[in-house]
């Protein structure tokens, strides 16, 4: 075993090298020496990827994932590593922004795209009753949460899915219900479809969220639909039975539809628990739902596009099927069936590693960068980062009002206090601002990496802020 990481460490520090040269930039110099773990695997090498296949690390059952092992993404045409660099420049140094993974895929992944790939016909694809089977034995083993296979329906991502919910249930010009700070992409969705955001801004008490109940209720009565999402990005929150109850009894008594967002339910850090919003135990609650889930967080799969939702109310899910075309891609199907029918192993070790993530961010801040606030969040593998005294040491509200006068559109402190950090602290974080009322003086920070980079952007920062 020893040996044969050896070997593969090897492979991938010629493919690191092969990638720094054709790009030019030392980009991630500080990661060759970042550790003995680090695995300089470029995917821009995987451009000769059918001639490594063989030396690809691959543990099978049993084995130990080395979630330490930095997976070098830069040049791969990845959002969060070279988006952040097209925007600020060789300057960063870690990405961390938008939710999506660094680690290498799960073995099992990339070991069924291979015998996928050694059959050369990509025709149209017939979707097995297994790969919807899979996503029912899924949901029944992990959270008890039983799925009738006949109501999974299968979309390109969450998003395609919500919008044609929004379709069904918001007309044009009425009102979306959002409890914010909340994601940000649902905004997006309310575009695409010419409905409009109904903020309801929660309360933030010693650093957790909560619904504010009269607020909800008010604009539930204007609102055609609730987007809840669980848990909650950013903010991290796993809303509890009683919480998602109350939202269910207020929402069907103003016939407002509940669409529960769940695409982060399978990151929940220890001590706490994520209740699938159709395990309530009131059914009419439950029967005035859909939700939309998929395995694109869980195993980084975003760009293989493949997500599902279901109702337990065949009225809600035909109105919606009606909307919905998806045709799936062959290897999208192949990659995710693989994931969640043989995946659980990485994952179940992958999810310790995360919740140490958070307790080593918390710990860092609460120790070195006083004038972060983070309370550690009780799922997803996301940071949501009070930097309102970072706002005020730079003057970002200053400087956006001076800003926003040359500009067309207004410029927000955040995007002020982003390019402070991409400057100062080499790091790429997503600006608060943009996840709803709320949202204002905060960051949000991915810490879905290697501990050694969570590490490096906060010794950075803290060092900035020195
Ligand atoms: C809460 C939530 N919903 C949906 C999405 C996007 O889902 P998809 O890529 O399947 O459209 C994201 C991505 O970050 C998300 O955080």
């Amino acid at each position: 075993m020893g040996l044969l990481l050896g070997a593969v460490i090897t492979v991938y520090q010629q493919g690191g090298r092969r990638m720094a040269k054709r790009s030019g930039v030392n980009r991630r110099g500080f990661l060759r020496t970042a550790g003995t773990t680090a695995l300089l695997g470029a995917v821009g090498a995987k451009t000769s990827l059918a001639s490594e296949t063989t030396k690809i690390f691959r543990p099978t059952v049993g084995d130990t994932f080395d979630f330490d092992a930095v997976y070098d993404r830069v040049g791969s045409n990845c959002i969060k590593w070279d988006n952040a660099i097209r925007d600020f420049g060789d300057k960063i140094e870690v990405g961390m922004g938008i939710a999506d993974m660094d680690f290498q895929a799960a073995p099992c992944i990339t070991r069924a795209l291979e015998e996928r790939c050694s059959h050369e016909n990509w025709g149209y694809l017939s979707r097995p009753d297994a790969y919807a089977q899979a996503i029912v034995d899924w949901n029944q083993r992990r959270y008890g949460l039983e799925i009738d296979p006949e109501t999974v329906v299968f979309t390109t991502g969450v998003h395609p899915g919500i919008i044609a919910a929004l379709k069904a249930f918001a007309p044009p010009g009425t009102k979306v219900l959002l409890t914010t700070p909340t994601y940000n992409g649902f905004y997006s969705d309310l575009t695409f479809t010419d409905t409009i955001a109904e903020d309801s801004q929660m309360k933030l008490v010693d650093g957790r969220y909560s619904i504010d109940w009269d607020d909800f209720e008010t604009r539930a009565k204007r609102s055609n639909v609730f987007i809840l999402c669980n848990p909650q990005n950013p903010t991290g929150n796993c809303w509890s039975p009683a919480d998602m109850t109350r939202m269910g009894e207020i929402c069907l008594e103003h016939k407002v539809i509940v669409l529960s967002d769940e695409i982060h339910c399978d990151f929940v850090m220890s001590g706490q628990t994520y209740t699938p919003f159709a395990n309530l135990p009131n059914r009419e609650i439950v029967d005035n739902s859909l939700t939309f889930k998929a395995a694109s967080k869980t195993f980084s799969l975003a760009a293989m596009k493949v997500a599902w939702y279901f109702s337990t109310n065949p009225d809600l899910l035909a109105r919606t099927q009606k909307h919905t075309r998806a045709d799936l891609s062959s290897l999208g199907m192949v990659a995710n069936h693989a994931a969640i029918t043989e995946g659980e192993e990485w994952l179940d070790q992958l999810l310790p590693y995360i919740d140490a993530n958070h307790e080593f961010a918390e710990s860092y801040i609460k120790k070195n960068i006083p004038m972060l606030g983070y309370t550690k969040a009780q799922g997803t593998y996301l940071a949501w980062l009070d930097t309102h005294q970072v706002a005020e040491m730079i003057g970002a509200h200053e400087t956006a009002e001076r800003e926003s006068r040359t500009s067309v559109e207004p410029v927000p402190p955040e995007d002020i206090v982003q390019r402070w950090f991409a400057e100062h602290a080499r790091v790429f974080l997503n600006p608060g601002d943009s996840y709803g009322t709320g949202g204002a003086d905060h960051m949000r920070m991915n810490l879905a990496t290697s501990r050694v980079l969570v590490k490096r952007a906060l010794d950075n920062i803290a060092a900035a802020l020195a």
